[in-house]
């Protein structure tokens, strides 16, 4: 079974969606680690309710070769062979994405290339789009970037506030991570250049 490694920052959200897959047994693969760069993040607590192990590895002050380096080999130790960035909010450095090359994704509250960076969906607002939706897509060592694996749109209402669609993205967000997954777990794909091509 595919060991997972999920990194957070915050709420934790789309790690529990996942860990209710893998529950339900919608998802073959299992939470090896629960890292969170922050001590405060619910979804440390969350991971610990469900008996996963649950790790802090604060980066406050820290130079971000030397942090990379402690979650890598947090990572490696747990035998992880997959890395899932739900909500972590910090750039990857090179060394980190060469240890695990097209094996770490992320997802983004967005249609990537829109809208990158924070408040994803107040971008989105501000722009007066109509469609947004999320993203997952493989990291790379930029912010936002790298293959995409899969997306969904989400129509914007004229009445939607920043916490109106952002609830309507994050439903969406935790149906396609664990589809993501599957596709990631499955191995039935392959990356030519910017595109992941299924099947
Ligand atoms: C999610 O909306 C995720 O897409 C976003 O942070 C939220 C985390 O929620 N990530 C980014 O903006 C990354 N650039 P969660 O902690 O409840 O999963």
């Amino acid at each position: 079974m595919t060991r997972l490694g999920i990194l957070i920052s915050g709420r934790g959200s789309n790690f529990e969606a996942i860990a209710d897959n893998i529950a339900g047994g919608e998802l073959d693969a299992e939470i090896a680690v629960v890292i969170s760069n922050r001590s405060e993040a619910p979804g440390l607590e969350a991971a610990r309710r469900r008996a996963l192990p649950a790790v802090c590895i604060p980066s406050k002050g820290l130079d971000r070769e030397v942090y990379d380096r402690m979650v890598v080999e947090e990572l490696r130790w747990r035998g992880v062979e997959l890395v899932c960035l739900a909500g972590f909010m910090r750039l990857l450095s090179a060394t980190f994405v060469r240890a695990f090359p097209n094996r770490i994704l992320n997802i983004h509250p967005s249609l990537l290339p829109a809208f990158p960076g924070l408040d994803a969906q107040h971008q989105a607002l501000e722009h007066g789009v109509r469609v947004t939706g999320c993203t997952v897509h493989f990291v790379d060592e930029y912010l936002d970037a790298g293959p995409i694996l899969i997306q969904a749109p989400v129509p914007v209402r004229d009445t939607d506030t920043v916490e109106t669609l952002s609830a309507r993205i994050l439903k969406e967000e935790h149906r396609i991570y664990s589809e993501a997954l599957r596709i990631a777990i499955g191995g039935n794909y392959r990356i030519e250049g910017r595109r992941v091509i299924l099947g």
